[in-house]
């Protein structure tokens, strides 16, 4: 890239991780084949992300839509999830990785849910890059969640709904569960598909969208890559004249 585009890094890269389920297909495999190869890709992905200066990457790994699938599958998702964690845990913290999951927690088995708390404590102070997984995660819960506990706060202090009034939408990021982390400046999705599925609506608002036919098991670091370059030739106005 040239030194020009290299200043358009984006700080936040989110992915819509889809796919897997053709991919199995394509094969002649059952469908949670392509789940389990879909590992490779993460990790292929968070190299990428550390090697071109990204400092936050977000995965969209299980919405809350996707509770609806069959058992089976959904089980061994959530099975795959803790004995990826417990694979994955020792290179990523080796690697300054910092380690987050984000969704409505409280739909996790207990297991899966110790398993997060040891990895985040772990990783909790390393700021190479943070890995956000978005598990039980919808942009509509999200909100929802927002709205209660923003409606809690100002029912026990009454100067509160004044600050909030004054300070505008700003004042309500911080009840999301990304409050700590930038709006994704990116987000991408692969399988071809166009479309959301209940991801970051509130913070998506003003992200780049790049959509790949690419099925999510085949991609790799240098669809990472290209997934950059066509960031750094976007033009962001926010709304604004330029
Ligand atoms: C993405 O792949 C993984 C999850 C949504 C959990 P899919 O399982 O949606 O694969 P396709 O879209 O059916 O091919
Ligand atoms: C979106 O993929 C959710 C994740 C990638 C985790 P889906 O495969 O569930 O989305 P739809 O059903 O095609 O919209
Ligand atoms: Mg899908």
């Amino acid at each position: 890239m040239s030194t020009e585009s290299m200043t358009k890094v984006p700080l936040h890269v989110s992915m819509i991780m889809d796919g897997n389920g053709r991919w199995a297909k394509e094969r002649g495999k059952e469908r949670v084949e392509g789940h389990f190869a879909g590992v490779e890709s993460v990790r292929a992905c968070v190299e990428a992300a550390v090697e071109n200066g990204v400092k936050y990457l977000s995965l969209y790994a299980f919405s809350e839509e996707n509770w609806n699938r069959p058992q089976a599958e959904v089980d061994t998702l959530m099975g795959l999830m803790v004995k990826a964690m417990a694979n994955e845990m020792d290179s990523l913290d080796r690697n300054g990785v910092r380690f987050v999951v984000l969704g409505n927690r409280a739909r996790l088995a207990d297991e899966l849910n110790a398993t997060i708390d040891s990895c985040m404590e772990r990783t909790k102070d390393n700021d190479v890059l943070v890995l956000i997984i978005f598990l039980s995660y919808s942009g509509k819960w999200d909100i929802l969640q927002a709205a209660m506990k923003m409606a809690e706060d100002m029912k026990d202090n009454p100067g509160r709904k004044e600050e909030i009034v004054n300070e505008g939408v700003k004042a309500f990021d911080r009840y999301l569960v990304t409050a700590d982390i930038p709006d994704p400046d990116l987000i991408v999705r692969t399988s071809g598909e166009s479309r959301l599925s209940n991801y970051l609506l509130w913070q998506g608002a003003y992200s780049e969208l790049l959509f790949v036919d690419t099925l999510w098991p085949d991609f790799r670091k240098d669809d990472f890559r290209k997934a950059l370059e066509s960031y750094a030739k976007r033009d962001r106005r926010y709304g604004k004249v330029k």
